[in-house]
């Protein structure tokens, strides 16, 4: 036994087994049979937030959907309406998901609090789980809609965005049950929260490497989306010349190889295109137009920002020298953050109660704990992932990891609740 902060390790609550169960029946939800798909605001959308729900009122929390469609359960503090850890992560997938990537850590945080529960312990603090509406922004190009709404910096421009299938969010939002005009609503106070923990698969390769099962994280990369619409001229195959062509989808892959550049070009940055279409789509038809998806990312933002700076440059440069016109949305963007400093350590000092070695790593990828570091401070667990493969049917994970990872966020849990700020 170690006393370290006054808060001693023989307190620890154990965490269920059946935490992999769990993922594999959150992952039956889907819109895609075969593979995992699951947008914001779809009818899996509201299955899976009903699960959880079930869950987390199984698990001793009231429970409510917010105003922005997070699913929300609280276990109260020894005084009722103190300040609340929060702990959670989202329910949304990108498309051909992996089980993992934001379930782990709501189930985590839900086997967290069922621990506390089991074992009668409250703290001065409530504990709080949010499964976030949507964190990977697949539908409407604009990522943590549900931690922003949770944050209080929900951008209400958005509301007017199709879908792919034309569908706004305003429409998608009103057809799950929510208002629209209600969004504020889902906003808390600072004061309401003491701090926001989140356990995230690492999506990278370095656990594995450094044969370590979790650590903490300490910084989130920011992040620029777009989307690039290209008008050309469209034409006959066989008979416009190539010197008189206005080829949207030639001048489209020329800023592809501009984004690869751009993001080789400058220190820990990474540009991916991840979507393209062209039309009207034929043969023998020159494409008159072309769209692209823009996802850019630096670990220093005056970084990114100079290299989306250049790239916009270098499309305006391929668009007048092919006679093509350019559009670009900037759907998305969001500034790096840092982890609290205070929660990095105390996350640390958990893993070394658990006889586990103190580790840290960055996060190229985006998390709902981003959105929450504008209204409080946050932390957040890694846990390894085979191969660091994630965005694919292919992630996976260890049993023994996802314990790993839901217990160190348990005795995270523990070390703050004994230990008032
Ligand atoms: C979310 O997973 C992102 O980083 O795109
Ligand atoms: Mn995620
Ligand atoms: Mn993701």
């Amino acid at each position: 036994m170690s006393d370290a902060g006054g808060c001693s390790v023989t307190d620890i609550g154990s965490i269920s087994l059946d935490i992999m169960d769990r993922l594999d029946r959150l992952a039956e939800i889907t819109e895609t049979p075969g593979y995992l798909t699951r947008r914001c605001y779809t009818p899996e959308h509201r299955a899976a937030n009903d699960l959880a729900a079930e869950w987390m009122r199984a698990a001793g929390m009231e429970v409510w959907q917010d105003a922005v469609g997070n699913m929300m359960g609280r276990y109260e503090g020894k005084t009722p309406g103190a300040p609340a850890i929060l702990l959670g992560s989202h329910l949304d997938t990108v498309i051909r998901a992996g089980k993992y990537d934001g379930g782990l850590g709501v189930l985590s945080a839900i086997d967290c609090v069922k621990s506390l529960n089991e074992r009668g312990v409250r703290y001065d603090n409530a504990i709080e789980v949010a499964c976030f509406a949507d964190e990977e922004g697949v539908r409407y190009q604009s990522t943590f809609l549900g931690s922003r709404g949770l944050a209080g910096t929900f951008d209400t421009g958005l509301l007017d965005r199709p879908d792919k299938d034309g569908i706004t969010l305003a429409q998608a939002m009103t057809e799950f049950g929510l208002d629209p005009a209600k969004i504020g609503e889902a906003a808390r106070k600072p004061d309401e929260i003491r701090c926001y923990l989140e356990v995230h698969i690492e999506q990278g390769p370095v656990l594995e490497a450094e044969d370590l099962s979790t650590c903490a994280v300490t910084a989130i990369a920011g992040a620029n989306r777009m989307t690039v619409s290209v008008t050309g001229d469209a034409g006959h195959a066989g008979t416009v010349p190539m010197s008189a062509r206005q080829d949207a989808l030639t001048a489209a892959s020329e800023c592809i190889l501009a984004v690869e550049s751009a993001a080789a070009r400058h220190e820990h940055a990474v540009g991916t295109v991840g979507q393209i279409t062209a039309s009207p789509g034929a043969t023998n038809v020159i494409p008159g137009q072309a769209e692209f998806s823009v996802d850019f990312r630096a670990a220093d933002d005056a970084v990114r920002r100079q290299a989306v700076d250049e790239l916009i440059t270098a499309f305006d440069a391929i668009a007048e020298k092919r006679g093509v016109t350019l559009k670009i949305d900037h759907s998305h963007a969001a500034n790096g953050m840092t982890c609290a400093p205070e929660l990095v350590d105390t996350i640390e000092a958990a893993l070394t109660d658990l006889g586990q070695h103190p580790f840290r790593l960055p996060s190229g990828a985006g998390h709902d704990a981003a959105a929450l570091a504008e209204i409080t401070d946050v932390g957040m667990i890694f846990v390894r992932c085979d191969r660091g493969i994630s965005h694919s049917p292919e992630e996976s994970i260890t049993a023994e990891d996802a314990i790993a990872g839901a217990t160190l966020l348990l005795r995270t849990v523990e070390r703050l609740g004994t230990t008032n700020t």
